[in-house]
């Protein structure tokens, strides 16, 4: 979309220092606006809340003028159009992309959960690469983020994956942009900030790896359950609404939760509960079983509750091979 009409002072009232403030917390277009929402805009520019909702408002009309949002009632052939440009990344996995549909979606978010080793930060490094594959072959010809939050991203994999799936891995290094989140409010910041950096980097494709550690580790004990909740709970929702606006995917991982509370309840259960669960798309869960990763599509509307099976080696993820004959 043309930068010039979604500048932040085509917007009435808003001046060049009111600019400035939105600038540096991040807030970069009339599009940003919408997607931080009023209570974000109050606590950056200092106002009360009715102003920053006005604002919002105004910010919204706009967008609506240029054809650049929905209205809030539309009809259901417009719903239609929508989910028409929704695009899909293979995951380097047959088995794995015909568990989600035919692979990754645009417009959503994919939450991995599973335990250590499960294979979730394989997928990630997988999918940086098969976003930069032609169309033909499953990918979409365009360009990863990737927000680090446990230092687990590493460049040699990317390199080995691109190779072995053909691809000139120094292209694919360029066009895979690393954030490390360093904490739960840095990460929230970067997201934030992501809508420029997909627009001039064609971005289809941001990973969130892993989405919940920070706040694990932030928000420890019963007493803080409750606002742990809530900042996932408003992060979750503003990587939907990147999603949506700008028509990528998202994909955060979620690691489960760990012993004692494995003896009580489901082991299978995802450490960020009810919220990460309810805002995310599409949710699987991965398991080992032995040399071999079970994936399972969990709470999706419409794909059958079933498994499938990959296996890590140095395409990242791919299929097992097919058993060959036993001959007698
Ligand atoms: P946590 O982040 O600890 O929760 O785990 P995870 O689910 O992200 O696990 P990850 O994706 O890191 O998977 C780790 C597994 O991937 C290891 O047990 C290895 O078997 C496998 N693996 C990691 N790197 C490589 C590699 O370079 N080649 C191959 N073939 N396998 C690898
Ligand atoms: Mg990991």
């Amino acid at each position: 979309m043309s930068k010039e009409e979604l500048e932040l002072d085509t917007l009435e009232g808003i001046g060049p220092v009111t600019k400035q403030k939105l600038i540096d917390a991040g807030i970069y277009t009339i599009l940003d606006l919408t997607i931080r929402g009023p209570m974000e805009i109050a606590d950056a520019l200092g106002w009360d809340l009715h102003r920053a909702i006005e604002l919002c408002n105004k910010a919204r009309m706009k967008l609506i003028e240029l054809g650049k949002l929905e209205k809030d009632f539309v009809s259901a052939s417009e719903v239609y159009k929508k989910r028409q440009a929704i695009e899909r990344i293979t995951t380097g996995s047959k088995n794995l992309d015909d568990l989600l549909g035919g692979g990754i979606e645009t417009q959503a978010v994919t939450e991995f959960y599973g335990e250590f080793g499960s294979g979730k930060t394989q997928i990630c490094h997988t999918l940086c690469v098969t976003v930069q594959l032609p169309r033909e072959k499953g990918g979409l010809q365009a360009g990863a983020v990737y927000i680090d939050t446990e230092n687990t991203f590493r460049p040699e994999r990317i390199i080995e994956i691109a190779s072995a799936r053909g691809l000139n891995p120094e292209q694919v290094l360029q066009r895979v942009i690393v954030a490390k989140a360093y904490n739960s409010a840095h990460q929230e910041l970067i997201v934030g900030e992501l809508g420029s950096v997909i627009n001039e980097n064609n971005i289809k494709l941001v990973i969130v790896d892993s989405a919940v550690a920070h706040f694990r580790v932030e928000f420890l004990g019963r007493s803080t359950l409750a606002e742990r909740q809530q900042r996932l709970n408003h992060f979750m929702h503003l990587l939907l609404r990147t999603a949506e606006a700008y028509n990528v995917a998202f994909v955060v991982t979620n690691q489960v939760q760990a012993a004692p509370d494995v003896f009580f309840g489901d082991p299978s259960k995802p450490t960020g509960g009810h919220v990460v669960a309810h805002t995310s798309t599409y949710r699987i869960y991965l398991r080992k079983a032995a040399k071999n990763r079970i994936a399972r599509m969990v709470d999706s509307p419409y794909h059958p509750e079933r498994e499938a099976v990959f296996i890590l080696n140095e395409k990242g993820i791919d299929d097992p091979e097919e058993e060959t004959p036993r001959k007698k």
